[in-house]
């Protein structure tokens, strides 16, 4: 296992009438809010009108940047910025999904910085400080609450770039699984994808000696295996969308990552789907992650031998561990298609032609993998894999 430091320090506020806290909280930290969300989700379905009573019960003076789009662009930072210049904000709220939290980071980055907030996603430069940002989660999937990330899509470049900083994570999430019980069908089968994949990349490292964490990753998939099914049969089911949104936060917030190397790959080979076609992040990933566990098990066959027995249940072929590791592979993928998601280019609407332009899109990063490194060649076979 790896040195690290474990400082994961966004307070949880879970449960039914945890918004009660929000004034409480929010006088903490900010005198002038800034509010994000999205493209209307939260007026009809009343989380919009619960969080404007909190505030004003709370006496906090507040003004709004509503319109954000799933996998939010650029355009939106910037009004966001000059809007905080001007109304001399001093705390972001996200109500919303990832993307409104994400906006919400980039933003928080970008008041306090003189240069382009992009230089932080283009690695140009390393994020120093931020105006201190909450979150009223509404989907269980990104994870965005409680993580160190912040992905935007810069519209000039169509680049999808991430910045990881412990300066944007929340100060505080308010977990209500009753927000997020409007979701549609679609959009919560993304969302158990995409934490599902959050787990993934870490669980296939090449550091040794990690079980406690291996077995974390695998209890949390189970757990994952286990409540999905009862949700997509009821997707109003309180207790299936608590457990689906405490493991959302849970897969991204770092504490299953801790002390090992994790991959990150399929979410780069994605993000170049979403940015182009614009689909979700999550559908893109049940395409793109099916793909590259068959382009790299072989580098680690007794690890994914591992994922397929403790995960999936598969019995272990111990004349052939790979064919017990394709087995697993196998369960994920029908897992995936279970719950709705589309697994090949063509159910996301993707198209093969367009596969040179995203590996080039995607070579412009540093690197991409570290389980196994994905280069041009690698990224064209793993696309093409997912066809
Ligand atoms: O825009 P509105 O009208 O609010 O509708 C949203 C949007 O259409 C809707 N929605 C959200 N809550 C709802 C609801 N509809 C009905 N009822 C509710 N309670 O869902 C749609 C998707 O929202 P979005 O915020 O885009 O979803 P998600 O949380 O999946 O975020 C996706 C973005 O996060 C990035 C993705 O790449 C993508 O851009 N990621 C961010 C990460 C991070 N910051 O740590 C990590 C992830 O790997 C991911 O890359
Ligand atoms: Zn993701």
């Amino acid at each position: 296992m790896n040195n690290f430091v474990y400082n994961i320090p966004t307070k949880v506020y879970f449960g039914e009438n945890q918004l009660s806290h929000l004034g409480e909280e929010l006088s903490k930290f900010g005198t002038r809010v800034l509010m994000t969300y999205g493209g209307g989700s939260i007026k009809r379905n009343g989380v919009y009108d619960s969080v404007v009573k909190s505030l004003n019960e709370a006496e906090i003076p507040f003004i709004e940047l509503g319109g954000v789009k799933p996998n939010p662009r650029s355009g939106l930072v910037y009004e966001g910025i000059a809007l905080c210049k001007k109304e001399k904000v001093d705390f972001i709220l996200a109500v919303g999904g990832g993307s409104a939290i994400d906006s919400a980071k980039a933003i928080s980055l970008g008041v306090l910085y003189d240069g382009d907030f992009w230089d932080f996603y283009c690695g140009k430069k390393v994020p120093e400080k931020g105006l201190p940002i909450g979150t009223v989660l509404t989907i269980a999937a990104a994870g965005s609450e409680g993580s160190s990330s912040s992905v935007i899509t810069n519209e000039q470049t169509m680049l999808k770039w991430s910045v990881g900083s412990d300066v944007v994570r929340p100060k505080f999430s308010i977990l209500n699984p009753e927000f997020t019980c409007t979701l549609p069908a679609y959009q919560t089968a993304c969302g158990i994808t995409d934490m599902m994949i959050h787990v993934c990349e870490r669980y296939f490292t090449n550091t040794k000696d990690v079980e406690t964490t291996d077995r974390l990753c695998e209890g949390l998939l189970k757990a994952i295996i286990e409540e999905a099914p009862k949700l997509m049969n009821d997707l109003e089911n309180y207790q299936a969308r608590a457990n689906i949104m405490w493991a959302g936060m849970i897969a991204h917030n770092n504490i299953l990552g801790v002390g090992r190397a994790q991959d990150w790959a399929s979410h780069a080979i994605e993000h170049e789907l979403s940015a182009l076609y614009d689909c979700a992040h999550g559908a893109g990933l049940a395409v793109i992650a099916p793909a590259w566990m068959k382009f790299v098990y072989k580098h680690d066959v007794n690890r994914f031998a591992q994922f397929a027995v403790r995960v999936w249940g598969c019995d272990m072929d111990f004349a052939c561990p790979e064919r017990t590791a394709l087995e697993g592979i196998h369960r994920f993928e029908s897992f995936l298609k279970s719950i709705g998601m589309p697994v090949t280019f063509a159910q996301l609407g993707a198209k093969e032609e367009d596969i040179p332009f995203m590996v080039q899109q995607l070579c412009k990063r540093e690197s991409v993998g570290v389980f196994v490194k994905i280069g041009a060649k690698e990224a064209e076979e793993i696309y093409r894999l997912a066809l």
